[in-house]
């Protein structure tokens, strides 16, 4: 079959999208409002951009037409922190996606423990085993909501040990969670390889 998406409303093309681009992987994004309450969610709009400098692009919807409250301490803070979801994070992942109010910590919300960060004020998910710390470099109001995209240069990186093979994070070992259509998801637990042609 064939769709032109300018026949799709709103939410039907939100449901065809997000079951076409799979999997996609998760941005756990740490951010700080401007009263200094911290605030935990996360979006899977989220995907590598560059690597020199080291770039990730997240992507917000709007509630009621406002930005959420990740995209307004973005604008008001300019920094985060972005994790990756393990497998066994799944779950408290998932919790901090609750529609909580700017003064509640999704920190104590889903029984996470807040680290001090090195070079931003967001606190870091001391359970997770990849956390970027990250700064504001460009924002865009993108499509009819419209969204607001954020490119953010990462600026220092914490990996856990367990996860690593040859100092970088190996597939199997993370279980890295990528998000499907609804409530699926999958894991990086059974990588395959292909050799790239000469
Ligand atoms: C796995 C997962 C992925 C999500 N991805 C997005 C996304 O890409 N964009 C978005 O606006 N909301 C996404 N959400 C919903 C937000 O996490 C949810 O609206 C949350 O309450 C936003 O929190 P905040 O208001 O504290 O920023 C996702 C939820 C889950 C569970």
């Amino acid at each position: 079959m064939q769709i032109d998406p300018a026949t799709l409303s709103a939410k039907d093309s939100y449901l065809l999208m997000t079951a076409c681009v799979v999997p996609r992987p998760v941005g756990w994004a740490s951010t700080l409002g401007a009263d200094g309450v911290p605030n935990l969610a996360p979006f899977s709009y989220f995907g590598g951009v560059s690597s020199s400098p080291m770039t990730v692009m997240l992507s917000v919807g709007r509630r009621a037409g406002r930005p959420k409250d990740t995209a307004a301490n973005l604008l008001a803070t300019k920094e985060a922190v972005l994790h990756i979801p393990t497998r066994a994070l799944a779950a408290a992942m998932v919790a901090t996606s609750a529609d909580a109010g700017p003064d509640i910590d999704e920190f104590a919300l889903a029984g996470l423990t807040p680290l001090p960060s090195v070079s931003v004020r967001p606190p870091r998910v001391a359970e997770a085993a990849i956390a970027m710390e990250a700064v504001l470099r460009h924002h865009l109001e993108v499509g009819d909501g419209p969204v607001d995209m954020f490119l953010l240069e990462v600026v220092r990186l914490h990996l856990d040990d367990d996860v690593l093979v040859d100092g970088r994070p190996d597939p199997a070992r993370l279980a890295a969670v990528g998000r499907l259509g609804g409530r699926s998801y999958c894991d990086t637990t059974a990588p395959f390889e292909i050799p790239r042609p000469d």
